[in-house]
């Protein structure tokens, strides 16, 4: 948490594996503080500076790289991230709102894809130059329910096409959602789990008032 002036910083991370709506719930928080004159920066990962939207692509188009070349990408996309937008908006007193960071190379890449998690956590600790959020939202849903979400909103010609880790497995999907679950459990203090079933202005309106509180406390 940084306070500049009168206004004070914190990174939010929005969490949870594919189809349970986190970039809706970054979009409307975004909004809900811009509403409220609160400055906000809305960013994703992997992405959010031309070098992350380059690896981005490749991580999505690239049929053959191995789990830690992936793991390796991800964490070179945060990096720039990390230190040429988070870092920068973050001392000027900005709140960064992003959706998905460290904890989704635990779950996916640790979890998911099995690799070593001491070592996906020490990366993720290189990669974020430590920087932790104030506070994460993970939503979580059932596993087939989500991954019905993602195919119906795939058949929509206006939405993004579909990515390589939403072609994968239920089974991969459970892991990286039994991932999730149990880095929630190991830090309480950070993680707050909401149910992702429930509406989406109902969700919002929740996670707006837990910043909110943030800010004011
Ligand atoms: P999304 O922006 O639609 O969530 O797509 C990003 C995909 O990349 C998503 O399927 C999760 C995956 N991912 C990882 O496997 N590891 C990571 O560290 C991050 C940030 C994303």
């Amino acid at each position: 948490m940084k306070r500049v002036g009168s206004s004070v910083s914190f990174l939010v991370s929005i969490e949870g594996f594919d189809g349970v709506g986190k970039t809706t719930q970054a979009k409307l928080l975004h909004n809900n503080l811009t509403k409220r004159s609160i400055k906000s920066l809305i960013v994703r990962e992997p992405g959010g500076t031309t070098l992350a939207e380059k690896i981005r692509e490749e991580l999505n188009q690239n049929p053959s790289l191995t789990s830690t070349t992936e793991l390796l990408l991800f964490e070179v996309a945060r990096s720039d991230l990390v230190e040429n937008v988070m870092m920068p908006n973050l001392s000027d007193g900005i709140i960064v709102v992003t959706d998905r960071y460290i904890d989704s190379t635990l779950a996916y890449q640790g979890f998911g894809r099995g690799l070593n998690l001491s070592k996906v956590k020490q990366l993720n600790n290189i990669s974020s130059l430590g920087l932790l959020p104030e506070i994460t939202f993970l939503l979580d849903m059932n596993v087939e329910d989500a991954l019905r979400r993602v195919s119906n909103r795939n058949e929509d010609p206006e939405e993004k096409q579909i990515t390589k880790f939403e072609k994968e497995t239920v089974e991969f999907h459970q892991r990286v959602r039994n991932g999730f679950l149990e880095i929630a459990k190991n830090n309480k203090e950070r993680i707050i789990i909401l149910d992702s079933t429930l509406g989406v202005e109902e969700l919002s309106k929740i996670i707006l008032e837990k910043v909110i509180e943030k800010i004011e406390n």
